[in-house]
Parts: C-alpha cells; sequence; structure tokens
C-alpha cells in the first residue's frame, strides 16, 4: 500500500501523517514515511538548494528537475524496495506537489510535469493521494518561518489551492480532497474514512 498526503503549506499535513501512521500499525502493518523534497542522502542535500539557499538562483524548469531527481532517487532507494518487502508506505507529499507548486508558476503546464513525473518515477504512482483542503487564512495561521517556496506569497498560495482541488476533480481515482477544518480528531476521521476503502478493496 502506498499513500501520499498534500495539500498547501499549514494544512496540518503532518500532524495528520503521524496519526495516520499509528492507525496502519494498529492494523498490524509495517510502516515506512518518507518527505519530500529529501528521505535520501541526495534528497536532503537537493532540499536544502530548494528550501534553505536563497542565494542561489533557480529557475522553474530547473526547479522541477530538482523535484523530480529528489524523487526519483527516493523511489529507486526507498519507496519501491520498501513495497516489495511489503511494508506501507506514506509519503509527506509525492508527484502532485510538483504539479501544482511548479505549475503555479506560470512557465510550465501540468501534463508536462506529469509526463517528466512518470520517468522520474518508473511510473510509480501511491495507491491514493489525499490532499488536505483549508481556506487560506486558516493555513497561513499554522504557517512558522517561510521557506523559499513559501515566501511566494497569497496570489501563489491561493492558485496553489484552487490547483490542488482542479487536479483531484480531474483524476478521482487516484486523489481525493479531505475538509481539514475542526479538531486533529475530526480531520483523522474524515482522512480514515477515505483510506479504509482502499485498505477493504
Ligand atoms: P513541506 O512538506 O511543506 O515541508 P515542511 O513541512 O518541512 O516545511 O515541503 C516543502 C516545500 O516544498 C513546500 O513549500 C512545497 C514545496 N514543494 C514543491 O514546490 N514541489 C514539490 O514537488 C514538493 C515535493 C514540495
Amino acid at each position: 500500500m502506498f499513500l501520499s498526503l498534500d495539500g498547501i503549506d499549514g494544512v496540518g499535513k503532518s500532524t495528520q501523517l503521524k496519526v495516520l501512521v499509528e492507525k496502519f500499525q494498529h492494523l498490524g502493518c509495517e510502516v515506512i514515511t518518507c518527505r519530500e523534497p529529501g528521505s535520501t542522502q541526495l534528497g536532503e542535500s537537493i532540499r536544502e538548494i530548494l528550501l534553505n539557499d536563497w542565494e542561489t538562483p533557480i529557475d522553474v524548469v530547473s526547479e522541477m528537475l530538482l523535484y523530480m531527481a529528489s524523487r526519483a532517487q527516493l523511489v529507486q532507494e526507498v519507496i519501491r524496495p520498501a513495497l516489495e518487502r511489503g511494508q506501507t508506505v506514506i509519503a509527506d507529499r509525492y508527484l502532485l506537489a510538483s504539479v501544482v507548486y511548479q505549475g503555479c508558476g506560470g512557465k510550465l503546464d501540468t501534463d508536462s510535469i506529469w509526463d517528466v513525473g512518470r520517468v522520474a518515477t518508473g511510473g510509480l504512482l501511491p495507491d491514493l493521494t489525499i490532499v488536505l483542503d483549508l481556506p487560506l487564512d486558516e493555513a497561513a495561521s499554522r504557517l512558522g518561518e517561510p521557506d523559499r517556496i513559501e515566501s511566494r506569497g497569497d496570489a501563489y498560495r491561493e492558485a496553489l489551492r484552487k490547483e490542488f482541488l482542479a487536479e483531484a476533480e480531474n483524476r478521482p481515482e487516484q486523489i481525493q480532497v479531505v475538509d481539514a477544518r475542526g479538531t486533529k480528531d475530526e480531520v483523522a476521521d474524515r482522512i480514515w474514512s477515505v483510506v479504509e476503502k482502499i485498505v477493504e478493496s
């Protein structure tokens, strides 16, 4: 089983990822998690450049390819081997994040990013991607110090939210939106009711 969680920054993804891991462990599953960009030596180096290096100019195409390079390494080194061992993989962001974040840069169309993603991942997509959705002001109130991507402002964040919802509408088999308003437990229950269907099938 391969799941990913995504959404704009500040929706509570990391908290819900932990809850989801515990639920799978209670079912007796061996779970591994990973975050993007990162979770491999190469990926963590790329993460530093993408998120914390404010000096190096990075064009949006280069940016997209760097995220993809991190992902390619992650798939080869971590995700495929774990799935082959029969483990459950829960990813903190995956290909959809590149489609949305780099697609909203205004220079790349989303179909091209899905295409590059197919090469980067060898065609490996999650059984389900859950998009946590929150109004912008609620998500913003949960943000800490902004990284390079988070510093792009409200218009970009609004475009991201719309694009996450549009992608989910275009690919309902692959992507499900969950309302991230309310308490941690309420959101966790909503996520589980979506995930349960996949577990049972
Ligand atoms: P995030 O999951 O928010 O990390 P953290 O919780 O540690 O801040 O991801 C970091 C940022 O990277 C986030 O602003 C979204 C961005 N991002 C992309 O622009 N494209 C991608 O393909 C991925 C995976 C992330």
